[in-house]
């Protein structure tokens, strides 16, 4: 397991367009393990692949409330339903928060580390997190979305 770097705010990388996981073999594992272990060392909620500079469909996903942080190949949301407006970050984005108006619920279909489909169903703060990592993967940032006025810069506490 390694911590890759996160790319950042201004990288071309981050417009672009993920492509599908044809085959899970080591490389995608060893990338999804990277991939978790770099969010958690960056306490973030989610991470998609592409902010790691791979254009794959890839995303992991850790609450932090006690279950097993998600791995999800070739996510994609099959519903959804109403509306929650909420406060946003991204690791690519560090220090910036802004409002932006997500599902309150999500249905996502995806392929789990076996290669098995499966179905999540989540709501608010995983509903969330799940729209805004599958819209890494088209190339979608929520600083697109944010609502106007709202972008604040929160100056990082010192050591
Ligand atoms: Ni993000």
């Amino acid at each position: 397991m390694a911590i890759r770097e996160i790319r950042k705010d201004g990288d071309e990388i981050l417009r672009k367009r993920s492509r599908e996981v044809e085959k899970i073999d080591d490389r995608i594992l060893e990338l999804l393990d990277d991939m978790i272990e770099t969010m958690h060392f960056a306490n973030g909620v989610g991470l998609s692949a592409v902010q790691v500079g791979i254009l794959k469909r890839v995303v992991v996903i850790d609450l932090y409330d006690g279950n097993k942080p998600l791995k999800l190949i070739n996510p994609r949301i099959i519903k959804q339903k109403g509306k929650q407006e909420v406060e946003e970050g991204c690791l690519s984005f560090p220090n910036q928060f802004g409002k932006v108006v997500r599902p309150m619920e999500v249905t996502v279909k995806a392929l789990d580390e076996n290669g098995k489909e499966i179905t999540i169903k989540g709501k608010e703060l995983l509903a969330q997190a799940l729209a805004h990592e599958i819209d890494h993967l088209d190339g979608n940032l929520f600083v697109d979305i944010v609502e106007p006025g709202t972008l604040q810069y929160i100056e990082p506490e010192k050591e």
